[in-house]
């Protein structure tokens, strides 16, 4: 539970997280009819909680075969995810359970799902809150914007060497190719696979609540990997995209 700890991420409050609450629609009776039909009413049509769940995991589970595709595979969670009533009595009470949990402890995230193949995550910035720059070591994310809205930049590892300092000490600078760049508002999606777009940092200019979904999840070996990067406001003077970087 500790993996966003680990990013630094800073503490926030009850009643901006409140606003996760408030950006969810009334409940409708389309959630319960779509339980009855396999949490679809039709193709496209919106999805409960479990059917969002099954759905995500039968699609995470072929991360074992040998020709997965990780763009296909962020594809078509993003369109469940863009499809998840999030008004679903299920997800709703999860949120209760954050609201409880925050209001003791001042967690501002949130796991909602963590199974072997993949994690669903509930995060919550306060206005101009950011997360440093940082990998999700052989992992795959998808990040749905549930309201607020978001900055994000996301790099490519081109190349790293290892530096020998004189106290005996290494240090690890690395070439970064800015890949993606944009401003998530509520219901937009970015993501990032194992290879590309899987450095990125994140600012919020709004109260802000994220659902992550990571395949595979964080264990105990990934988040040890994981590390974090110090990168260059300029760029690199011959190429605008390409930034010079240390591993802190
Ligand atoms: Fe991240």
């Amino acid at each position: 539970m500790d993996d966003y700890d680990r990013r630094q991420f800073l503490h926030t409050t009850v009643p901006g997280f409140l606003g996760v609450l408030l950006s969810l629609p009334a409940l409708s009776s389309a959630a319960t009819k779509a339980n009855g039909n396999q949490g679809r009413e039709a193709k496209n049509a919106a999805m409960n909680w479990d059917a969002f769940l099954e759905s995500v995991a039968k699609e995470a589970a072929k991360q074992h075969l040998d020709n997965w595709n990780q763009e296909e595979y962020l594809k078509k969670i993003s369109t469940l995810a863009s499809n998840l009533h999030r008004d679903d009595p299920t997800l709703q009470k999860g949120f209760a359970q954050i609201k409880k949990r925050l209001e003791n402890g001042k967690v501002d995230f949130e796991y909602l799902e963590k199974r072997l193949d993949f994690a669903i995550c509930l995060v919550q910035f306060e206005k101009d809150q950011t997360i440093a720059a940082h990998d999700h070591p052989g992992m795959t994310g998808m990040i749905l914007c549930a309201s607020g809205k978001i900055h994000t930049r996301n790099y490519d590892l081109i190349s790293e060497k290892s530096i020998a300092l004189p106290d005996g000490k290494n240090r690890t600078e690395c070439t970064l190719k800015k890949t993606a760049e944009q401003t998530l508002a509520a219901n937009h999606i970015t993501t990032l696979t194992a290879k590309a777009r899987n450095i990125h940092t994140l600012k919020a200019t709004e109260i802000t609540q994220l659902i992550d979904i990571f395949t595979p999840p964080y264990n105990d070996q990934r988040a040890e990997d994981s590390r974090w990067f110090n990168i260059d406001d300029a760029p690199q003077p011959d190429n605008k995209d390409l930034f010079q970087a240390v591993v802190r």
